[in-house]
């Protein structure tokens, strides 16, 4: 321990976590407990509660959880240490001053360590830059046009030739192996032995949001394979949950962000004066990153590479970017490959230009799916239109829909009133799908009533489900397999008949309900799984309309129970694979041909 437990615990005690809290997110009292719109997830109705006798938090949409120490680890990304340092400082109490050996502060504080370590290797690096060794990176970086300023600003380095000096550097500062490893500078094989991970390549220190060095990007000086080695992760570097650059977009006296895919990328903007300007770390785009932008802003500007992966991964992180409540536009960087090559032929008023110009990312959407269809095949374009209608139904606020739907009929030719139409109707059919989600988590024990009306339509998907399951197994038991199975009927009856259609088809190819019914030994039973699994089903006209109601169906059902997985989470590690499948969700599409 850095600070000793008593003195941990007399800080906490005397920093209610209600009054920390609500300084930062405004809190609501209702009852015993405090609530507010959860800080860590994107939600409309509050379900993150502090509770004042217990001084805990906790989330009941996304399961975040824990002290007052916990919060600001989270919010702030304080190391625990600071923590205390911090809730100390508020309180006025005088933290003790510590003369530690190194041996002691590493044992006290692995992250510390850490960061200790990647900040005495980007010093070396830096260095080792600017020595005659270093000559050709720094003809590589300038080669690119980045000035010396840009350099130093982005504490730009270089990894040597030699297979260990790093290493014998940083050990001979006293740092063990053990850190070492841990902190993916270094490696070991049996062969080998003990050596650097980079070697000869120009260095991009990635830092966390207080400017601390965490991770490093190694670029080849030239058209080599790989072109990049990153650090792998570690305890104080998630890819993540952290952003290139950021530590001085943050800062920025611009309008929002501009999110670029490289390192390359960011560092040209900046040199062009849009110090606004960041990137995920060479991985896709992730919801923590998108609420890390939302704490300091709800505009973003995409400017990824024109090509085919650029417009891509544009599109996944559209509605990441919209989950969290922000709406970005998108930068045409045409006829450039990405921001550095545009800053580079046309520059920075061009640029200006083109962010006057971004596009809505909606219309982007539209754009990129009518590119997917034959608009002169008529069931073609009637995909597209579907595709569109998806589009527009995200729109909740009516007035911006209306101008969207306007400008999308007017582009594609496509009939205003019927656009309207099937928008609104698709619009309402998701909103109510949203409310029943809140409702579910409000749900008051007292109010009976509403709660078995709550229990009713949250169950209607499943029940839906089964209905489809009885009628259609043969086009859907195949496409459901690995997405979807009896576990995930969260309803005690609606599962144990999933559990037998599925056993059925599994065993028999084909489903029997009557030998099902017949299971059931008491007559209510009999009668709600008669009347679940006999119901005949309304069928939409066209086969599209009864593909997108299925579809709709069985992510509803698989959403709900992995909303259910999230609020009964035991272990946090699996926090991640969750919020992974609630994302792949959306790409499911199961198609049918009755209609
Ligand atoms: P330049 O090609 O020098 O302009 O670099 P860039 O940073 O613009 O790279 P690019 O647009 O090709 O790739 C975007 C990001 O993906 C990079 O910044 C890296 O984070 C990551 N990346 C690119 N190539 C590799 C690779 O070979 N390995 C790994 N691990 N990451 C890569
Ligand atoms: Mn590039």
């Amino acid at each position: 321990m850095f600070y000793s437990e008593d003195l941990v615990e007399d800080v906490r005690s005397r920093n209610d976590i209600v009054d920390v809290i609500n300084s930062y997110v405004g809190l609501k009292k209702k009852g015993n407990t405090y609530t507010a719109c959860c800080p860590f997830h994107n939600e409309k109705t509050p379900s993150f509660h502090v509770s004042r006798d217990k001084q805990l938090y906790h989330c009941f949409g996304c399961g975040a959880a824990g002290t007052v120490y916990t919060f600001l680890q989270q919010y702030e990304n304080y190391t625990f240490p600071e923590a205390v340092e911090f809730l100390a400082d508020r309180a006025g109490i005088t933290l003790p001053r510590r003369e530690m050996t190194l041996q002691e502060r590493r044992d006290a504080d692995y992250s510390s360590a850490l960061k200790e370590v990647n900040k005495a290797a980007a010093g070396y690096f830096y260095y080792a830059l600017r020595q005659k060794n270093g000559e050709a990176a720094m003809h590589y970086l300038t080669g690119r046009g980045l000035s010396e300023e840009t350099i130093h600003r982005f504490g730009l380095g270089y990894s040597n030739l030699y297979r260990d000096d790093l290493y014998q550097y940083l050990k001979q500062k006293g740092y063990d192996d053990r850190l070492l490893m841990d902190s993916g500078l270094v490696r070991f094989d049996e062969r080998q032995g003990v050596t650097d991970v980079f070697w000869n390549r120009v260095m991009f220190p990635i830092m966390d949001l207080n400017g601390k060095v965490i991770g490093f990007g190694g670029r080849v000086m030239g058209d080599g394979l790989p072109k990049y080695v990153n650090s792998q992760e570690t305890r104080i570097y998630e890819k993540r949950r952290h952003l290139y650059g950021f530590h001085i977009a943050r800062r920025s006296r611009r309008q929002g962000f501009i999110l670029c895919e490289g390192y390359m990328d960011v560092i040209a903007m900046h040199q062009a004066g849009f110090d606004n300007a960041t990137a995920s770390l060479g991985t896709a785009f992730t919801i923590q990153q998108a609420m890390l932008l939302k704490r300091y802003t709800d505009k973003v500007y995409l400017a990824y590479d024109s090509d085919g992966a650029g417009v891509a991964a544009a599109q996944k992180a559209i509605p990441i970017l919209r989950e969290v409540g922000i709406s970005a536009r998108v930068i045409s960087l045409e006829p450039y490959k990405d921001p550095d090559e545009f800053m580079k032929n046309l520059g920075a008023d061009a640029f200006e230009e083109r962010i006057k110009q971004a596009e809505s990312s909606i219309m982007f959407q539209v754009r990129i799916a009518a590119g997917h269809y034959n608009q002169q095949d008529p069931e073609s374009r009637t995909r597209f239109q579907q595709e569109a209608v998806k589009l527009l139904a995200v729109l909740q606020d009516p007035l911006e829909r209306d101008n969207y739907i306007e400008a999308v009929a007017g582009q594609y030719f496509i009939d205003k009133k019927k656009l309207t139409d099937s928008v609104n109707r698709y619009g309402k059919y998701m909103t109510e799908q949203k409310q029943y989600q809140e409702a579910v988590k409000e749900e008051k024990p007292q109010d009976i009533r509403r709660q078995e009306r709550v229990r009713q339509r949250k169950q209607q998907p499943q029940r839906l489900l089964l209905t489809w399951l009885v009628n259609y197994p043969n086009e859907l038991f195949p496409q459901l397999r690995g997405r979807i199975g009896p576990e995930d009927f969260m309803d005690p009856l609606y599962q144990a008949l999933a559990n037998q259609l599925f056993h059925q088809y599994e065993i028999n190819g084909t489903v029997n309900p009557a030998a099902i019914i017949n299971q059931y030994e008491e007559a209510d039973q009999q009668e709600q799984a008669a009347s679940i699994l006999q119901t005949t089903l309304q069928l939409e006209p066209s086969p599209e309309d009864n593909s997108m109601v299925i579809t709709e169906i069985v992510r509803k059902v698989k959403e709900e129970s992995l909303q259910h997985q999230l609020t009964h989470l035991q272990d946090y590690n699996k926090l991640q694979d969750i919020i992974r499948l609630k994302g792949q969700i959306s790409d499911w599409n199961i198609s049918l041909t009755c209609g």
